[in-house]
């Protein structure tokens, strides 16, 4: 896009539909402006015809028939439908939980056109809740509107099933749209690797990964997190899988946790949020992941598998393979890559937004 201004008459709003047009003045596509971000304008609809407002609701009805018999999303009511640029929708992520959608706006030109949006939705769901992004609208100088865009939004949490797995899912008030579906295929991994075996879940939230591995027939659990309604919606779900097994769950910080002890474990799982924010952080993220992974493989039982996980598109797959590298030389262990672990078939990446590929993971084995 280097060269390319938006072309506007006045000056724009933010969330306006404006041209994007290269300096020789041939227009390159549509866009959301946003004049108070670092990102000025996000392209919804590319090339030079443009079917205004009905293409971006267009790209919804495709994002949707999309997930139909999509491979994975089997056995599951816990699905994303739409996953922003993965889906042409630069600024709108949609996640359905049984019959109730989260309609999350990142972006003033997605939020302004929700009511839209939910019209869409509508046969794809039993109600509807808008609840952007406060964070991101607000380096967009908007204020957030959050309410039902159609049907009764249950004030309870929402019951989900994924595999042989049962959480409970808090949308309005859980992180992001209230669950972690990004993780789906790491908890189904976790979940045929946790036989029998001692397992350790950093960064556990409401216990995704923990019930995972006591659905999968763990010997022992402890599940650590900072946020102590995470893990009292974690306790929750583990009370009906894990009454054969010992299970702790502790609200500390997991960095000084990890270093402060020596029990062994034989399935670890490292989940931090993203450590880098900003392409700035990226040196003392890596610090921060060292720090988690060498503690892990120093704690790992041989033969034991970690997974561990960047969330930050700044910390990509290769800066942490080579973390990982200098990890196990500092904590002395001899490290297999059992596999690369990512992001599933419902989150979409555009081969134009490599940035949409925000999650890192590393199915990593203690070999000595
Ligand atoms: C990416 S989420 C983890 C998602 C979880 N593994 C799942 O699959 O549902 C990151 C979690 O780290 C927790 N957290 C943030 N900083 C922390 C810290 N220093 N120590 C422990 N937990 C922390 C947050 O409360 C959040 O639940």
């Amino acid at each position: 896009m280097s060269g390319a201004v938006a072309s506007v008459d006045g000056t724009p709003e933010p969330g306006d539909l404006v041209a994007v047009v290269a300096a020789e003045g041939e227009v390159l596509g549509y866009a959301h402006v946003a004049p108070a971000s670092a990102i000025r304008a996000r392209i919804v609809e590319w090339g030079k015809d443009s079917a205004g407002e009905e293409g971006l609701l267009a790209a919804v009805r495709t994002a949707l028939v999309r997930r139909e018999n999509l491979p994975g999303l089997v056995e599951t009511d816990a699905i994303r439908l739409v996953n922003s640029e993965g889906d042409g929708l630069p600024g709108l992520v949609v996640d359905r939980y049984a019959g109730i959608l989260v309609v999350r706006p990142t972006t003033a030109g997605m939020q302004r056109r929700a009511s839209e949006i939910g019209e869409v939705l509508r046969a794809s769901g039993e109600a509807a809740l808008l609840r952007p992004d406060a964070i991101a609208l607000r380096r967009e100088g908007v204020p957030v509107e959050e309410r039902s865009l159609f049907g009764e939004v249950p004030d309870v949490p929402v019951s989900i099933r994924e595999r042989d797995r049962v959480y409970r899912v808090d949308v309005r008030h859980g992180q992001k749209t209230g669950f972690y579906l990004d993780q789906r295929d790491a908890r189904d991994l976790v979940s045929d690797l946790a036989k029998g075996r001692r397992v350790l879940d950093l960064f556990s939230y409401t216990g995704g990964f923990s019930v995972a591995a006591a659905v999968g027939g763990a010997a022992s659990l402890v599940a650590v997190d900072s946020s102590k309604e995470a893990l009292a919606r974690g306790a929750e779900h583990l009370a009906p899988v894990a009454e054969e097994i010992r299970a702790d769950l502790v609200n500390a910080d997991a960095f000084r946790w990890l270093r402060g002890g020596s029990e062994p474990f034989d399935l670890i799982v490292i989940d931090p949020p993203p450590l880098a924010r900003r392409r700035a952080d990226v040196s003392k993220a890596s610090r921060g992941y060292k720090d988690l992974l060498m503690h892990g493989m120093r704690r790992a039982t041989p033969g034991g598998d970690i997974l561990a996980f960047s969330c930050s598109h700044h910390v990509g797959p290769d800066l942490f393979r080579k973390i990982a590298f200098g990890a196990a030389l500092d904590a002395g262990r001899r490290i297999q890559v059992m596999a690369t672990l990512g992001a599933p078939v419902d989150h979409p990446v555009s081969l134009d937004h490599p940035e949409g590929e925000y999650l890192s993971g590393l199915w990593l084995r203690r070999a000595d």
